[in-house]
């Protein structure tokens, strides 16, 4: 669809710069370097799939423009050495790096505490895999709030790829697809019956795993319910009460750790360590991920006078996040399931009785690139100015 926004009004050429004014008003302005190493004739090739020609050293950062000139839907260019350039109308708007459209490709987080309880956002696997919008919109869901319920998941563990399918590509780590049950000798206390305090999974990662697809099998009757929190919430309350131990944790490397004898699906020994802050910013100083979980903090490797300043922040953060105020409980049924961000939300869980049979969920995870690559390929067909938002890329910043 053609709108006002993709319509050009002009185009002239600047001192070096391609001028473009829009149906809406908006004018852009494009470096005649920044056209040059965009050209996506078949001679220059596209970044899309790295076939590329076009190399850096062919020309001069000050590159002019010859001539420009547009049509209906895209803008031309002929460069000094006789190249010839055409750009689609609409992928330069959702290119444009003036101030404004940068903010405007930025989406915002929607924050919230304990009382998403009355509305939380929930999605259909059945109608998810038959309509290609309601997948987009349990999608939406987690990449705005973090999670996404979903109300008829398998109960059978042998269809768990329909879960995984719905997000992206299955990541695998030394857990594999685990079922948490209650078992005797216990490595991972996600195999106990106690509560469990909200926390990220996988901390000890360079690279921590991303959308986390959580499916019921077998419920326990009596606790079990599972707990979420939302970091970025946390984080802006550390921000508007604390705001000196904030900087710390943007800034502080904390060391996590796991020690695995070998309770894991390969079978062997795994021991791994990461240095990462608490609260990672990224380029315009907006939080894009928290890597919190208290059981799996480290000694800490930081300057003598740090110590002390260093536990004061980690344990106001803590009480913000243990707080009732922020907790999400679902008592979740067999059959239902959650995708949950795990570099934005924390999960937890209720205590629970032992029984027979016990309780028992699944967890496989999706990285967050693989969400946001599933993400952006609906966009391409649903809504397709969506699909250039900018994306808060977890720890990775
Ligand atoms: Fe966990
Ligand atoms: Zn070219």
């Amino acid at each position: 669809m053609r709108t006002e926004r993709h319509s050009i009004r002009s185009v002239t050429s600047q001192n070096g710069l391609l001028a473009v004014q829009w149906g809406d008003g908006h004018e852009s302005r494009f470096h005649a370097i920044w056209l040059r190493h965009q050209c996506w004739c078949p001679e220059c090739g596209t970044p899309e799939t790295g076939v590329r020609g076009i190399r850096l050293q062919h020309f001069d950062e000050t590159i002019t423009l010859s001539g420009v000139d547009f049509a209906d839907t895209a803008v031309r260019v002929v460069w000094p050495d006789g190249h010839r350039s055409e750009y689609p109308a609409r992928w330069l708007r959702n290119h444009c790096y003036s101030d404004t459209e940068r903010a405007s490709r930025r989406l915002a987080p929607v924050l919230w505490d304990a009382t998403i309880a009355a509305h939380p956002p929930s999605g259909s696997l059945a109608e998810a895999e038959a309509d290609p919008a309601a997948r987009l919109r349990i999608l939406e869901a987690v990449r705005d709030y973090g999670f996404c319920k979903i109300t008829d998941a398998p109960k059978d563990s042998a269809e768990r790829s329909r879960m995984i399918d719905l997000v992206g590509a299955q990541r695998q780590t030394h857990f594999g697809t685990y079922t948490l049950k209650t078992k005797k000798t216990v490595t991972n206390v996600g195999d106990t019956t106690g509560p469990l305090d909200p926390h990220m999974d996988e901390p000890y990662r360079y690279a921590a795993i991303g959308v986390t697809v959580f499916q019921v099998l077998h419920p326990s009757s009596n606790g079990g319910a599972s707990t979420l929190v939302d970091g970025f919430e946390a984080v802006r309350r550390l921000k508007e009460s604390w705001p000196e131990d904030f900087d710390m944790l943007c800034s502080m490397q904390i060391t996590c750790q796991r020690f695995d004898p070998g309770d894991n699906s390969h079978g062997n020994e795994r021991w791994y360590k990461s240095r990462l802050p608490v609260i990672q910013l990224d380029e315009q100083g907006e939080v894009c991920g928290v890597r919190m979980n208290e059981r799996q903090i480290s000694p800490l490797d930081v300057p003598a006078d740090q110590v002390v300043p260093a536990y004061r922040a980690l344990k106001r953060l803590f009480t913000i996040l243990y707080d009732e105020d922020l907790c999400l409980t679902l008592d979740l049924k067999a059959g239902e399931g959650l995708l949950f961000d795990n570099q934005r939300l924390l999960h937890g869980r209720t205590g629970f009785t032992p029984e027979t049979p016990p309780r028992a969920v699944l967890t496989s995870s999706v990285d967050l690139d693989d969400f946001h690559s599933s993400l952006r390929l609906l966009q391409r067909d649903l809504d397709p100015d969506a699909m250039h938002m900018v994306l808060r890329q977890g720890m990775a910043g």
